[in-house]
């Protein structure tokens, strides 16, 4: 790699990076982290790049999900149980309708700073600083609380480190067998049709592993059936911090960015000549690209060629995010251009950051029907592009929050105000969450790349 050194982002120009007042505290707190461990590890991210280059193949499916923004307040192992049950829940519908592996990534662990559309927010004709994530400056609506704070770094890190844990408690130590999660009910999933379906499909798996078992094949013996891989991911958006976590793996020589297995270049920070891109540009770690309707097609083959110039597979994430309406004008055109490139990468599609809307009560949130008709459209272009749609990004909590609209539960926008937790942007709740993950599966066998995929992973 010419000219990368882990902080060679800082002779670029940066987008939504704060200026810390306390400069001195700054660099004590990064010095530290610097000496601390890492997160993950280097095996671990390698791992995780050859199943994301079965996803590039049409060999498997990356379901991505988790908060819009962790925070300090929300931090209890019950939110961390629910959410990691929730995306597991939904990678068992999805591997059941198309017969394909998922891959599950959580935007957990290390998601916390947010660019926000503004730098100030204005309340009652008092204008602050925009609040800008727990790991930099607090929500609340004071002077004090929202100047950027050093010290709320290695917090996050903190938290970071001790939810990781849990999580690798449950992916290695049994909580995850086969046997266990397709039992498992999520508390307050109320009599829905999902409830239904899900039950359906929890027998339809129970006769599986009956014949696995008759066939002498369980999880005494079978490893894959008693754990599971889950991986990590967050936005790499402040630099300095993902500098401090930057290593050198002693084994091979790479540097691999230790706060997450996966990170991801936000729609606003994706400029080609910008630091968050040479920062990415140097590390192994698989990398995401937010593709938002400002994405020219040049640039985008321009992005992967400087992120991924061997045309790796499994090392380029393209996430489209356009609005339910807005996915024909924009995603045929790009999806053209890494094709006539030969570019090796996986589309996903995040259906929540392009529908957002202000309810007429003031609350910020997303029209489960938008959310769903994106995926449908994106689905439906791919199939008339013959590229394969691999993967699904979510903002969802496995709590029962009201912050999105719609759903079977009919969430209304007076409904907002009862459960509003989200510190950014509103969440799938996760009886939605699961409704979606039916009704994609729905689209997934409906599509026909997808048995055709399926049925070259089986030969
Ligand atoms: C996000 O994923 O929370 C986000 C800010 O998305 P985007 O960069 O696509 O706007
Ligand atoms: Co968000």
């Amino acid at each position: 790699m010419k000219n990368w050194k882990k902080n060679s982002w800082r002779n670029y120009p940066v987008k939504h990076i704060p200026e810390y007042p306390d400069k001195k505290g700054l660099d004590n707190v990064l010095e530290k982290i610097e000496a601390f461990p890492p997160l993950v590890f280097a095996g671990e991210t390698r791992h995780l790049k050859s199943q994301l280059a079965d996803v590039v193949d049409g060999k498997a499916f990356l379901l991505q999900g988790g908060d819009c923004a962790e925070s300090f307040a929300e931090f209890h192992p019950d939110n961390i149980k629910d959410t990691f049950k929730l995306l597991l829940q939904m990678s068992l519908v999805l591997t059941y309708s198309a017969s394909l592996p998922v891959v599950k990534l959580g935007r957990i662990a290390g998601q916390f700073s947010k660019p926000r559309s503004s730098p100030v927010e204005v309340k009652d004709g008092v204008e602050l600083p925009s609040y800008l994530g727990d790991n930099i400056n607090g929500m609340e609506f004071s002077e004090s609380a929202r100047v950027p704070d050093p010290k709320r770094l290695f917090r996050a890190y903190s938290q970071s480190a001790s939810t990781l844990n849990l999580i690798r408690a449950f992916s290695k130590g049994g909580f995850a067998d086969l046997n266990k999660v397709h039992l498992w009910n999520l508390d307050y999933i109320k009599k829905t049709p999902e409830t239904k379906r899900f039950k359906e499909l929890e027998d339809k798996i129970a006769d599986a592993l009956a014949f696995m078992e008759a066939c002498g094949i369980n999880s005494d013996f079978n490893n894959r059936l008693y754990t599971v891989n889950f991986w990590t991911s967050h936005e790499a958006l402040l630099l300095p911090f993902e500098e401090a976590m930057t290593r050198t793996d002693t084994t091979t020589g790479e540097n691999h960015d230790t706060s997450a297995h996966f990170v991801w270049i936000g729609d606003r920070t994706r400029q080609l000549d910008g630091g968050h891109v040479e920062f990415c540009r140097g590390i192994e770690n698989p990398i995401g690209i937010k593709c938002g309707p400002t994405l020219e097609p040049d640039d985008l083959i321009n992005l992967c060629n400087r992120i991924n110039p061997n045309n790796d597979k499994g090392k380029i994430t393209l996430i489209s995010r356009f609005g339910a309406d807005n996915v024909s004008k924009y995603l045929p055109k790009l999806i053209r251009a890494i094709k006539k490139e030969g570019l090796n990468v996986i589309w996903s599609c995040d259906p929540c950051h392009g529908n957002t809307i202000k309810a007429t009560t003031g609350f910020k949130t997303r029209p489960f029907n938008s959310v769903l008709k994106e995926v449908q459209n994106v689905f439906a272009c791919h199939q008339s592009e013959g590229s394969y749609a691999g993967g699904l990004h979510i903002e969802l909590t496995g709590q029962d929050v009201t912050e999105c609209i719609g759903g079977a539960h009919k969430i209304s926008e007076e409904d907002l105000s009862s459960r509003y937790h989200t510190h950014c942007d509103p969440r799938l709740n996760a009886n939605q969450a699961l409704e979606l993950a039916f009704l994609i599966s729905d689209e997934i066998k409906k599509n026909s790349s997808y048995s055709k995929n399926a049925n070259k992973a089986a030969s």
